[in-house]
């Protein structure tokens, strides 16, 4: 099994993803319509592995492309990151995630299907849980109940159409990746979370306040029932998330396997901030207000079945998260309001920003 079509290969997750699986000897193909993403990463990905992959500008909802791309191309497996991602867009906009999401999930597994490639590994999401009695998130639980959001629901039907469509065809093996928060960037700086749309995350939300394009960082309720009173979440390094889809192929087995990609611990949005002004040796500027609707308190991942089944755990630290972070933003061309000289990123000092003006 050695020829693999990545979809959403240039984006964030799919491009640290499409590294890590041509280091491991996989032969990639990538297919991206370029929406939430740049074309620039296929160099970053040759860059890193002296491979470029085959890239298929195209829609997963333009079912002739997908079939023109399948006639000629024979794969072992597919890695389906493709989708919108953005939970307060989805809730604004249903009928795009439903179609972008859903039916172009579809239009993939009728080319699979047609075409004889037998194996997916799926992109989704911890958001299936919702609101469950613990924090500790166990794939055993069931998901798909009182989710907030479109997008969530969008991830949870797909991973209902994989159970269904591994029960009709005893042949077809789908591996479900629950991904916690994805954060930090490679290590280089040559690759990161670069999305086209507005973040809602909190990771591209501090990196855009750290360069100058956001001018204060909201934290989103400070009266929760956690340790500090802010949210808490499994964020997880974005190398450590691609390492896990590496593991998942290599152990893949027949029929359906979930496993949850988390580092089974918590981090408080002050403690996030915490660690990005250790990292930086700044301040950031911060407000609190009222809480985002949908949002839970805590959520985390028991990562143990991952680690029993795929021999896979979260090494990475949110300390080396902040610290490639940081390296990735230093790579990046700055935006004009940090090229304005609003602050520099002290990378080496321990005192407070020198402002450039
Ligand atoms: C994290 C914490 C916020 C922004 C979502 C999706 C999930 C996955 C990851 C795709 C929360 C707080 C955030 C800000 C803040 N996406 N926050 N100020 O909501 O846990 O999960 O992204 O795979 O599917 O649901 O992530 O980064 O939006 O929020 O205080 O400006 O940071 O309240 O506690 P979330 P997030």
């Amino acid at each position: 099994m050695n020829r693999i079509l990545v979809t959403g290969g240039t984006g964030f997750i799919g491009s640290h993803t499409v590294v890590e699986l041509i280091k491991a000897g996989y032969e990639i193909d990538i297919l991206d319509n370029l929406y939430n993403s740049k074309y620039a990463a296929l160099d970053k990905i040759t860059q890193l592995t002296g491979h470029r992959p085959t890239f298929f500008m195209a829609d997963l909802c333009d079912a002739a492309a997908l079939e023109r791309i399948f006639a000629k191309n024979h794969y072992d497996l597919v890695v389906h990151f493709a989708g919108l991602k953005a939970v307060a867009e989805s809730v604004a906009e249903p009928l795009k995630y439903y179609d972008n999401n859903v039916v172009g999930t579809i239009n993939l597994l009728k080319c699979m299907q047609k075409y004889g490639v037998k194996r997916i590994v799926f992109s989704s999401s911890a958001t299936v849980y919702g609101q469950q009695p613990t924090a500790r998130n166990q794939e055993t639980m069931v998901t798909g109940v009182n989710l907030t959001n479109p997008y969530g629901e969008t991830k949870h039907v797909i991973e209902e159409i994989l159970k269904d469509v591994v029960d009709s065809d005893p042949e077809f093996s789908a591996t479900i990746l629950r991904y916690f928060n994805p954060v930090g960037n490679h290590p280089s700086g040559l690759l990161g979370e670069d999305p086209n749309d507005i973040p809602n995350n909190l990771m591209p939300i501090i990196m855009k306040v750290a360069s100058g394009e956001l001018s204060e960082l909201k934290v989103y309720g400070a009266d929760y029932p956690t340790r500090d009173g802010s949210g808490i979440r499994d964020y997880i390094h974005v190398v450590d998330l691609a390492r896990g889809h590496v593991s998942a192929i290599f152990h893949m087995r027949p029929g359906v396997n979930i496993y949850n990609l988390g580092t089974g611990k918590g981090t408080s949005v002050f403690e996030m901030i915490a660690a990005f002004e250790q990292a930086s040796g700044r301040k950031l500027p911060v407000k609190v207000v009222e809480r985002r609707p949908g949002d839970l308190p805590e959520i985390y991942a028991d990562p143990s079945k991952a680690e029993q089944e795929l021999n896979w755990r979260a090494n990475l630290t949110i300390a080396d998260a902040m610290r490639d972070t940081l390296t990735y933003l230093n790579n990046r061309p700055k935006p004009l309001l940090a090229m304005l000289g609003r602050y520099t990123l002290n990378l080496n000092s321990t005192t407070s920003p020198s402002r450039m003006m």
